[in-house]
């Protein structure tokens, strides 16, 4: 058995920490920021116009992109060419959202430092599924990202990147704990894939409570539901550890405090703060030990359609741990009813779950229907889960959420 952990972030605790960003920076002697953000939510905050005007008054030079929804490898591609024109000098990357701009910041720091060291697009010998396989003209190489792609592209990444400070404003995907970059395209050519390497593990994540407050009820519910999926899935996983569960039962202890009080509208710094946890520590876990059956779903799933990946996990994660049971007795999960705080049995974890999940509806309020179901479970991969399950029983799950 391997106790190995990989890579960590440089990991801080402290609410107001996104504040003062500019003395982080200056610590830190870095002088050209890419800040990369989401839609609004952060821009709307009193923090932002703070942190941009102090910038300003320092005479900082920045770039400020804001990316929506899952990135996608043009816009990733349009940011560092963006990047390499404006302020090639740029030596810093600062993530501020959820899992998918924290990737998003991932992959554009990656991007702009591989940039420079990328042979000619012409040796370029697999494409994406719908890509143009027109090459670009050798003497001028487009950059292009999607090259570095696990199972998609023909290059792999060594590790260069800018250094990420990450700041997460959702308790979900742990992305900045992880070594990963999820990068995708949706529809019937789509993908969902990473971009890759223990280099790519943000320098430092800071978990800022003031960030998470006033989190939307429907993301925190759909993101708290992505990291207890994370944390059971790693604890459960055939790759565990004794790091990783004693993490893992960490994480689950944290959530379970937290999680059902701010669905009730409880909104405190310190709930916040236990629940950003339990999201890190279930980035470090699947880092670690990987995930299962319910993650090997969310892959074809978010591929076909736009659906959230937290709502994805919360619909499965019951009938998948159901499934499971059907197959053997799971003592983590009845060790995993305790950590949580919901009872003593894997039974009290599937109704609570059920219950939790509910309001995230069913695949079919995201336009998924019968007939998408053989397509999905095709490219469903059991990842490390505890049991194996056949595609008859992969289906009735999927039925069963339909
Ligand atoms: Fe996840």
């Amino acid at each position: 058995m391997s106790m190995n952990m990989p890579p960590q972030p440089e990991l801080r605790v402290k609410q107001g920490a996104f504040r003062r960003l500019p003395d982080l920076l200056t610590e830190r002697g870095c002088t050209h920021p890419v800040l990369v953000t989401g839609g609004n939510s952060v821009r709307r905050r009193e923090d932002w116009r703070l942190v941009t005007s102090a910038l300003q008054s320092e005479g900082v030079s920045y770039l400020d992109f804001r990316v929506s929804g899952e990135p996608s490898p043009e816009l990733v591609n349009s940011v560092i060419a963006a990047i390499s024109e404006q302020a090639p000098q740029s030596d810093v990357v600062v993530a501020v959202g959820g899992g998918s701009v924290l990737d998003a910041g991932k992959a554009i720091a990656a991007g702009v430092a591989l940039m420079r060291t990328q042979p000619p697009a012409a040796a370029m010998a697999s494409v994406a599924p719908g890509a143009s396989r027109a090459p670009a003209a050798p003497s001028t190489p487009a950059f292009d990202i999607t090259r570095y792609l696990e199972g998609v592209g023909d290059l792999t990444p060594d590790g260069t990147t800018l250094p990420v400070i990450a700041f997460p404003t959702t308790a979900g995907t742990g992305s900045e704990a992880t070594m990963n970059a999820v990068l995708s395209r949706i529809g019937p050519d789509g993908f969902k894939n990473s971009l890759r390497h223990p280099g790519f593990v943000p320098r430092l994540a800071v978990l800022d409570p003031d960030l998470f407050s006033g989190c939307p009820a429907n993301v925190t519910r759909a993101s708290g539901l992505d990291a207890i999926t994370q944390l059971l899935e790693a604890y459960t996983s055939t790759k565990t550890n004794p790091m990783v569960d004693t993490l893992a039962e960490l994480g689950l202890t944290h959530a379970g405090r937290a999680f059902p009080r701010l669905l009730e509208g409880e909104d405190t710094p310190e709930l916040r703060a236990e629940m950003a946890l339990a999201a890190y520590l279930s980035g470090v876990c699947l880092a670690a030990a990987g995930l299962g059956v319910v993650h090997g779903f969310a892959s074809p799933l978010g591929a076909l359609r736009d659906i959230p990946h937290g709502a994805v996990c919360g619909m499965l994660l019951g009938p998948v741990m159901r499934a499971t049971l059907r197959v053997q007795p799971v003592p983590r999960y009845d060790r995993a009813a305790q950590l949580l705080g919901v009872g003593d049995s894997a039974a009290a974890v599937v109704e609570r779950v059920e219950s939790w999940a509910q309001p995230v509806g069913r695949l079919g309020d995201y336009g998924f229907v019968r007939e998408d179901l053989s397509t999905i479970v095709n490219g469903t991969s059991l990842k490390n889960h505890p049991v194996q399950l056949s595609d008859d029983s992969l289906t009735t799950i999927l039925e069963e959420v339909l």
